[in-house]
């Protein structure tokens, strides 16, 4: 995808997530807080219809855009969904390692999966592309201010709200919206966890085995 279509496709999801929390907001508060407002109309109804809207607004802008941004719907991926390795044997190339990134996470489409690729110098890890708390990307959006952020201690932070995954194992060392991640991103980080976010775990991610031969990256994939 271009930068210029992500940042269109970003402009419109950030717009019409804003105005259908201005809906969610402002029902609430004329449920919860109706004032003294003299009116032939009931706050309570005009609340509840305003939530409404913003609701349906919400999961109409992610059903509506999400596919077409090639963004998941943010619901959370389970651990028991994990397929064991000994599972994953069709192999498909990822390409040559010497075209990936050192130290980052790359999603690359390999028939239909997202798999973010992760390339250590002479070794390569492959992970699932779409972060298990919210099923965002966790090599972030190419060409947007989101960006895959660089392995530590041989972790992959997912950019959106910070959780840490081992890229060996998949085995998750740090939750969403920690205390440090929320202090250094307060948009990504508080915001979010106080607006849009209720679910504030994430469970293990699924892993997939990696093979090199002659400087190609072959990942093993489910049947
Ligand atoms: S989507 Fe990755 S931490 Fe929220």
């Amino acid at each position: 995808m271009s930068p210029a279509l992500a940042f269109l496709g970003l402009s419109i999801l950030g717009t019409w997530g804003l105005a259908s929390i201005g809906l969610i907001v402002g029902g609430v508060i004329l449920i919860f807080f109706p004032g003294n407002a003299d009116t032939n109309s009931d706050p309570m109804v005009g609340g509840i219809v305003l939530l409404v809207a913003g609701l349906a607004s919400g999961g109409l802008m992610q059903l509506v855009l999400g596919p077409l941004l090639g963004i998941d719907p943010p619901l959370p991926v389970k651990a028991k969904s994990i397929i064991p390795q000994a599972k994953l044997d069709k192999w498909a190339s990822a390409g040559f390692l010497r075209d990936l990134p050192d130290g980052k996470p790359k999603e690359i489409r390999m028939h239909s999966l997202r798999v973010a690729v992760v390339r250590m110098g002479d070794r390569a890890y492959a992970m699932s592309g779409l972060c298990p708390h919210a099923r965002l990307p966790i090599a972030g959006f190419p060409g947007s201010p989101i960006k895959a952020e660089p392995v530590q201690d041989d972790c992959v932070m997912c950019p959106l709200h910070g959780a840490r995954f081992e890229v060996a194992t998949g085995k998750v060392v740090r939750q969403p919206f920690s205390s440090q991640f929320n202090n250094d991103h307060p948009f990504l980080g508080r915001l979010q966890a106080k607006l849009l976010f209720f679910n504030r775990k994430a469970e293990d991610i699924q892993t997939y085995p990696v093979r090199i031969e002659n400087g190609e990256v072959l990942v093993g994939l489910p049947k």
